[in-house]
Formats: structure tokens, sequence, C-alpha cells
């Protein structure tokens, strides 16, 4: 069975290549993109990509994927040090949630050692430049495959 996961990216990730390199590398945004899409095929899972510098459409993504039940990964970028509003979105999904970033913001900048939406996220993967995707997306599989082989709430009512 293919397993539909929800990519979503904060304000200015569709910079990568010409923002900071030093920190965020070289690779574009794009190419960030197809490494997910190629690691979820090896995972048996079907990767849609998206970016937005916007909170609003960022949100509206994320009720998408609680209405459908989606896993999602998630780099809310500069969102993740202040963003209640994304926070309180994330916290009425259901389906795993990984919040990944490129950097290791825990070696950066004070403000950037807070995230708000760790607490309502499965797991957190920093630090690793774009392998951080792909770790996030090797959780997913995981994390997917073991809700699925957990029995349902009829097989647990009583008779
Ligand atoms: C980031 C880290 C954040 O602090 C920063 O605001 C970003 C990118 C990362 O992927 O390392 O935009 O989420």
């Amino acid at each position: 069975m293919i397993t539909q996961v929800l990519v979503l990216n904060g304000p200015n990730l569709g910079r990568l290549g010409v923002r900071e390199p030093e920190v965020y590398g070289s690779a574009s945004f794009e190419e960030l993109a197809e490494l997910c899409r190629s690691t979820g095929r090896k995972l048996g899972l079907s990767v849609d990509v998206r970016q937005t510098d916007d909170e609003s459409e960022l949100i509206s993504w994320v009720h998408e994927a609680a209405d459908a039940r989606l896993p999602v990964v998630l780099n809310p970028a500069a969102f993740t040090h202040y963003s209640y509003a994304l926070r309180d979105a994330l916290a009425m999904r259901t389906a795993p949630l990984v919040e990944v970033h490129i950097s290791n913001p825990a070696k950066r900048e004070s403000f950037r050692h807070t995230s708000v939406v760790a607490a309502v996220a499965d797991g957190t993967v920093a630090g690793f430049g774009l392998v951080s995707y792909q770790l996030a997306l090797q959780a997913i599989a995981e994390l997917a495959a073991e809700r699925a082989a957990e029995p349902g709430p009829e097989s647990s009512a009583a008779p």
C-alpha cells in the first residue's frame, strides 16, 4: 500500500541554494523536492512537496492534512520559533508528524532554541542538511507501518 505524505516547507526555503549557502547548503529547493520524491519512492511513499512564505497558506495545508489524515514532514522555518497559530493547527492532526530542519537550531542564535511546534510532533530531525528530510521520511514510513498494524477501534470494542 502506498502512503501519501505531505512535505511542507515554510518561509524562505524556496530560496535554498542562494540563501546563506554556508548554513543551508548549495542545493536548490527543486533539488530538495526531487530528493524527497525519490526517497519516498524507495520507502513506498507518495510524496507531495510544497513551500510557502505565507503562514495562512501553510496552515491551510495542515488543515488539509488533518482532514485527510495524511502524515506530514514539516520544516516550519522561522515559524518554528513563534507561530502559535501553526502549532494549534498541527495539534488537530492525528497522523504522524516529523519536524525537520536543515541546520541545527540548537547550535545557532538563542531565538532559534525554542520550537513551539516540537511538542505536537512525533519527533524532530535537525542538523543533517538535506539528509534531515530523508531521515524524517524514513521515520514517517516506520510510524505509518506501525499505525497500520495497530488494531482498529472496532477490534478493541467490547463484544
Ligand atoms: C530552519 C531553521 C530556522 O531557524 C530558520 O528560520 C529557517 C530554516 C532550518 O531548516 O534549518 O528558515 O528551519
